[in-house]
């Protein structure tokens, strides 16, 4: 008899829910872009396995190999869900099971339960090669269609490209040369890229025609891990589920749009892959325009990959840079300083980098978007490495009252009217607006309106990668840029990423500090301040 038990997985989710009650917490199932059924119930992965290229590095060790353990830890994974790790290392299955648990155990959010681990691992493979190997190649592929055969995993195949992209072309010809970029019958085959997605439009050309050479647009998923997090999907809730927003979203209330990703961190042990890439190219291009896109876009249809991606496509259209460069853009290098009680080392001292490295840590632009809604509005982007402290945040900053019936000492207290969303961390929205100031005076002070997911709700998140993951294997794309979106964002950067090219050294700032001056001068100059969050 066929098991039609929909909950059937590593884990039944009850198990996973008793946990969740003993520890006070409860998870959302659903996907609310997609489920318009019954929002509670899981959304499970069909048959399927997933070979990871470049399983050893940082992101497979720190992000998808705890994400993968979670999804089965919440019963979202079919039970032969299989896990294939190919590189170059001479590893056994159990080197690759020591090695996968240890990454399991340091970064998966649910509890490590051993039952559900014993069935993941019955699942874990290795194969050794390079990238540009033939015969390996040839045994994965044989390996593959073993386990089809073993684990019911039904030719359905998720290959997820965890390596810089000089490796792409290779991995990519390979997976056509040895039948890999397709599968048998009904069977799907899906590439899962993560960025960065070229280094200007040119190379994104290039890259996105390579892999669209080998795997049809519809089976390709970029990654873009900002997608993922609850309160970026939180965006579109807000503006589209309310009615209290929309009619204040547009250039007749709002004065301007701060964007903001400040990290403390520093870029120790990154730099063969930071150095000459920097700050605008890691996330300017990728996160922030996507943030900017979901901020500014209008309404979709529906939340189906295409209206999505119709809507965001349509606001990078309209979407550019405004110079000259010199005044509305900031570039910045992170030197020597104090981040809290720590002193830190500048970027050219840190190891790996180049000490006459001219890599930008920090980086700030001002772009358009030209259209009714948004007709002289200015978007500020800024990023840093090495800020006072981490957040990310995007702010609408509101003009001021046409009209005000109060004396002007009695409103020096009082700035704009701010909508804050907060990203991370302490994830929710902050409203700040003036108010009277108790007392018989009439005197107006900024106050803060503020609500925190944490308060609101018992759910806990799932992490970007697990939301990811899920959503590529059940082939959900909406939270995945296409080969357009990433080519428009490439085309608003790169006229500044131009300028810079000729600008030399970037300005230096010392660590822990909020940037370089010339970032506050590019705002002073239209007489704006940034917000220090
Ligand atoms: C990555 C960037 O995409 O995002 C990193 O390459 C950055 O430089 C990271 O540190 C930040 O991600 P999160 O989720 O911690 O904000």
């Amino acid at each position: 008899m066929t098991n039609t038990n929909p909950f059937e997985g590593l884990i039944t989710p009850s198990d996973y829910e008793d946990d969740q009650k003993r520890s006070g917490k409860r998870d959302t199932w659903s996907n609310p872009l997609r489920d318009k059924a019954d929002k509670r119930l899981p959304r499970i992965a069909g048959p399927s396995g997933m070979v990871i290229f470049g399983v050893t590095g940082d992101l497979a060790r720190k992000k998808l190999l705890p994400a993968i353990y979670d999804l089965a830890n919440r019963g979202l994974l079919p039970a032969g869900f299989t896990l294939v790790g190919y590189g170059r290392r001479d590893w056994s299955k159990s080197n690759f099971e020591d090695y996968v648990i240890k990454a399991v155990k340091a970064g998966a959010r649910t509890d490590f339960r051993q039952n559900v681990w014993e069935r993941l691992a019955e699942g874990m493979h290795f194969v050794t090669g390079n990238f540009d190997d033939d015969q390996a190649f040839d045994n994965l592929a044989n390996r593959l269609s073993e386990l089809d055969e073993e684990r019911g995993t039904a030719g359905n195949w998720a290959f997820y490209l965890s390596v810089p992209p000089d490796y792409f072309s290779d991995v990519c010809h390979q997976l056509q040369r040895s039948g890999m970029a397709e599968g048998p019958g009904n069977s799907w085959r899906r590439v899962i890229i993560e960025k960065p997605f070229g280094h200007d439009l040119e190379s994104a050309k290039r890259l996105n025609n390579l892999i669209n050479s080998v795997f049809p647009e519809k089976s390709v998923f970029r990654i873009d891990h900002y997608l993922g997090k609850e309160t970026v999907q939180n965006i579109l809730a807000l503006r589209f589920a309310n009615q209290l927003f929309d009619p204040l979203w547009n250039s007749h209330y709002v004065d301007h749009v701060q964007i903001t990703m400040a990290e403390d961190i520093g870029l120790g042990g990154r730099a063969g892959y930071y150095d000459g890439i920097g700050a605008a190219r890691d996330v300017i291009q990728n996160h922030l325009i996507q943030l900017l896109a979901l901020v500014a876009m209008e309404e979709p249809i529906d939340f189906t990959p295409e209206e999505l991606q119709a809507e965001k496509i349509k606001v990078l259209r309209a979407t550019t840079p405004v110079q000259p460069f010199s005044r509305t853009t900031a570039r910045g290098q992170y030197s020597s300083g104090w981040q809290g009680s720590e002193y830190v080392p500048g970027l050219r001292e840190e190891e790996g980098f180049d000490p006459k490295s001219t890599t930008e840590t920090y980086a700030a632009c001002t772009l358009m978007i030209n259209s009714r809604r948004w007709a002289g509005v200015p978007f500020y982007l800024r990023t840093g490495k090495r800020l006072g402290r981490r957040v990310t945040e995007i702010a609408l900053v509101f003009k001021d009252a046409p009209h005000q019936p109060f004396d002007a000492g009695s409103r020096h207290a009082q700035g704009q009217n701010v909508v804050v969303i907060r990203v991370q961390p302490d994830e929710g929205m902050l409203m700040r607006f003036g108010s009277k100031v108790p007392g018989s005076a009439m005197e107006v002070r900024d106050v803060n309106m503020d609500f925190s997911y944490s308060e609101a709700f018992t759910e806990e998140s799932p992490e970007a990668y697990e939301r990811l993951i899920l959503d590529a294997l059940l082939d959900e794309a909406s939270l995945f840029p296409t080969n357009e979106e990433v080519e428009l964002s490439w085309k608003i950067l790169d006229p500044i990423l131009d300028y810079w090219a000729k600008s030399g050294q970037p300005e230096e700032y010392p660590s822990g500090t909020w940037g370089p001056e010339s970032a506050d001068r590019m705002l002073a100059r239209e007489s704006r301040v940034w917000r220090r969050p």
